[in-house]
């Protein structure tokens, strides 16, 4: 492993930056994930739903840094809940993948106008049982959804990944997270690259540090104790996110960012 800083998830650890990979595709995706992978990224988001499961595993091959040093995440589609569907599904996405074990699992959205992400998750419990997933867990899940999980099966999902930035710090979801033992990973952690560049406080806390405004944001996000998934197509951009561990936001700062509203 690279010295990216991890933390616990199920059995495992994982690193507190990844790459997100939504519209990483064809030869060029391939060169990104590759790219970004030498330059330290070892955690991986995509989903069947992106299209780009082979794209991502070439870039993790391309690579040359050892399989057992990547953690790979993939996403089960709406359109595959229920329990032979999920199983289906994890067949396609493991196959586009190419690897024997996928790392992390997660149901893309709990669909509750469809109401069987129960059954899915029921598979899911399966397929990691059988050893073709290390850990699973949920995607844009509510505490109440997560509880019936529970209630149902037994299980509660190792992380729940969320839409979480400056603005939407999801501090209620993260206290409950924290209570059952639930990694919190953050999507969107830039808000899209947009408002938060040209924010005067980020900047000025971004110029007493000597960094950039995404590297505030990024750490802003880590120190409330999530692991963050920004995508980037660009190599310097992608290194700049990574490089966020060497500063530490104060508590004054912390604060100062938590309360803009953009
Ligand atoms: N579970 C879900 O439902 C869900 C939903 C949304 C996203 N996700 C995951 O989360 C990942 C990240 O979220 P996201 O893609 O929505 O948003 P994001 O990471 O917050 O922002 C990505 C945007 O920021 C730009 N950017 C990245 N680094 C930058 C930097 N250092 N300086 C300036 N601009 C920068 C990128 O442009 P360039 O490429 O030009 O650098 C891109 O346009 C996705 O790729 C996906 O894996 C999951």
């Amino acid at each position: 492993m690279t010295d990216i800083p991890t933390l616990p998830l199920a059995h495992d650890r994982i690193p507190v930056v990844g790459l997100g990979t939504y519209g990483l595709f064809k030869e060029r995706g391939v060169e990104q994930v590759a790219t970004a992978i030498r330059a330290g990224y070892r955690l991986l988001d995509t989903a069947q739903g992106y299209g780009n499961e082979a794209e991502v595993a070439a870039g993790m091959r391309e690579s040359g840094v050892p399989r057992e040093e990547l953690l790979v995440t993939t996403k089960l589609p709406n359109d595959d809940h229920g329990y032979d569907e999920t199983l289906a599904s994890f067949d396609r996405s493991q196959a586009a993948l190419g690897l024997d074990v996928v790392d992390l699992y997660l149901i893309h959205w709990p669909m509750p106008e469809v109401g069987r992400f129960v059954e899915s998750w029921t598979a899911m419990i399966r397929l990691r049982d059988e050893g073709r997933i290390r850990a699973i867990g949920v995607s844009n899940f509510s505490p109440e959804q997560i509880d019936r999980l529970e209630r149902e099966t037994g299980e509660l999902p190792a992380l729940n990944q969320v839409e979480l930035h400056v603005g939407l710090d999801q501090a209620a979801l993260r206290r409950y997270h924290e209570d059952k033992g639930i990694v919190t990973e953050s999507y969107s952690p830039l808000k899209h690259g947009s408002a938060l560049a040209k924010d005067p406080v980020v900047a000025r806390i971004a110029a007493a540090h000597g960094v950039g405004w995404n590297q505030v944001v990024l750490r802003w996000n880590l120190q409330l104790g999530t692991v963050v998934i920004p995508r980037s197509t660009d190599p310097g951009r992608q290194a700049s996110n990574l490089a966020v561990t060497g500063f530490e936001l104060t508590d004054d700062e912390m604060a100062a960012i938590s309360a803009l509203r953009l």
